[in-house]
């Protein structure tokens, strides 16, 4: 249903792009990109590659083979679902026409030489790593045993198993180890603010966040016991094109897991008053914690209505 409404959105704002591919209507069609490829092509995570000054021809056979399904990838398989070949087309040439990385770099570096600043490594998008501010060994060093000792101090609001009771503390079991330990490291430096948390994980050492995110995440998630919802349900799987909101099932995943590896967290078990809260702050940002702005640059789009549809949605997912 919503991709028969997408794909007739589609079908009518590019009735006029048919004939040619047209650079301009693929910049328009390129915002739900930008979250993973950049703002001008040039993506700001070593997990997304650079697209700008790309061949034409091998941009558009890329985008088919993902839709197709020749070419696998979990992200880029939604995103390809919903262009038809006009869109692609436009995008190809949008994306081709930009300055490649490379040049992208040369000229933000010519330009700080006057100022006598060191030139520029990275393109404007910024060269902040989404993964994780984590080492990535740190991740893997996790001691469950040791965890386990050291997640007494977290069980009144967590759950013994990370399985919350109370709406508004978030469960932790089954989240990625490497999302679970960059948030105790955000609260600790302040990058993310809690009152509660900031207390909590004051006397934490990088070896105990590790331990602590080892053994939450091997911990059972709950599965989702809420409604579904139509329009958040839409949201989820769609996105807005209108509103140039991208899908959330790109990053977290078809039931919610998120994906482990890319840092994206798991939704799935957490409290409709906990998602309504960080989807808010991503919002107001007043949680500013997301690498590259990538929930910021979405929550920002996100209506009320939006918001509470979509919570409401993720309760459901098992
Ligand atoms: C959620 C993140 C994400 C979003 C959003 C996204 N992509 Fe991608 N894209 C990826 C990843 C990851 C890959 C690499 C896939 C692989 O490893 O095979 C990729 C690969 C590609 C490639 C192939 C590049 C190459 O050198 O082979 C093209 C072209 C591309 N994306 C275009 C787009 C376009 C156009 C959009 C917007 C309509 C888009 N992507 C949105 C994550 C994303
Ligand atoms: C007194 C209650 C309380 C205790 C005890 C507590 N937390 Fe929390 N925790 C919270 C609250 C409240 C939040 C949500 C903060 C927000 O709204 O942003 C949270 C959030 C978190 C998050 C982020 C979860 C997510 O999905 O982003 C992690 C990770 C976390 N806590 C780990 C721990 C660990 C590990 C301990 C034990 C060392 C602990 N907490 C002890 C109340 C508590
Ligand atoms: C391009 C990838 C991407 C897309 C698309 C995306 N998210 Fe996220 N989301 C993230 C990342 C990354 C984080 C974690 C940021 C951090 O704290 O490091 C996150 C965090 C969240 C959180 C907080 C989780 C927690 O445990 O505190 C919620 C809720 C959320 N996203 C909901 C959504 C919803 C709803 C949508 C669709 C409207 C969406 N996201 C689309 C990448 C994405």
């Amino acid at each position: 249903m919503k991709k028969i409404i997408f794909s007739l959105f589609v079908a009518l704002s590019s009735v006029s792009a048919v004939q040619a591919a047209d650079a301009n209507a693929g910049k328009e069609k390129s915002g739900a990109c930008s979250a993973c490829h950049g703002p001008t092509g040039v993506s700001g995570s070593p997990m997304f590659p650079n697209i700008a000054g790309q061949n034409d021809a091998y941009i558009i056979k890329q985008l088919k083979d993902f839709k197709s399904g020749a070419r696998t990838d979990a992200m880029m398989a939604p995103m390809a679902a919903n262009l038809s070949d006009a869109d692609m087309a436009d995008l190809a040439a949008h994306f081709s026409s930009l300055p490649s990385a490379n040049e992208q770099a040369a000229a933000s570096s010519s330009a700080d030489t006057s100022t006598g600043a060191a030139p520029a490594t990275a393109p404007a998008a910024g060269n902040v790593e989404i993964v994780s501010s984590t080492p990535a060994a740190a991740i893997y060093a996790g001691n469950v045993a040791a965890g386990k000792n050291k997640s007494a101090a977290c069980a009144a609001c967590h759950g013994a198993d990370g399985n919350s009771l109370v709406p508004m503390y978030p469960s932790l079991a089954g989240q990625s180890a490497n999302y679970i330990a960059k948030q105790l490291a955000d609260f600790k430096s302040g990058n993310r603010n809690d009152p509660i948390m900031a207390g909590m994980v004051a006397g934490l050492t990088q070896e105990d966040m590790n331990d602590l995110a080892a053994y939450f995440a091997v911990q059972n998630t709950k599965a989702g016991t809420g409604e579904s919802n139509v329009s958040g349900h839409k949201l989820y799987l769609g996105g807005d094109a209108a509103k140039g909101i991208t899908a959330c099932i790109a990053c977290h995943g078809v039931s919610g897991k998120g994906m482990k590896q890319a840092g994206f967290p798991s939704l799935t078990g957490q409290s409709k008053d906990y998602l309504k809260k960080q989807l808010a702050s991503f919002r107001d940002g007043s949680r500013g914690n997301d690498n590259n702005g990538i929930m910021r640059n979405i929550a920002i789009k996100l209506s009320d209505a939006d918001i509470e549809a979509v919570s409401q949605y993720i309760t459901s997912l098992k």
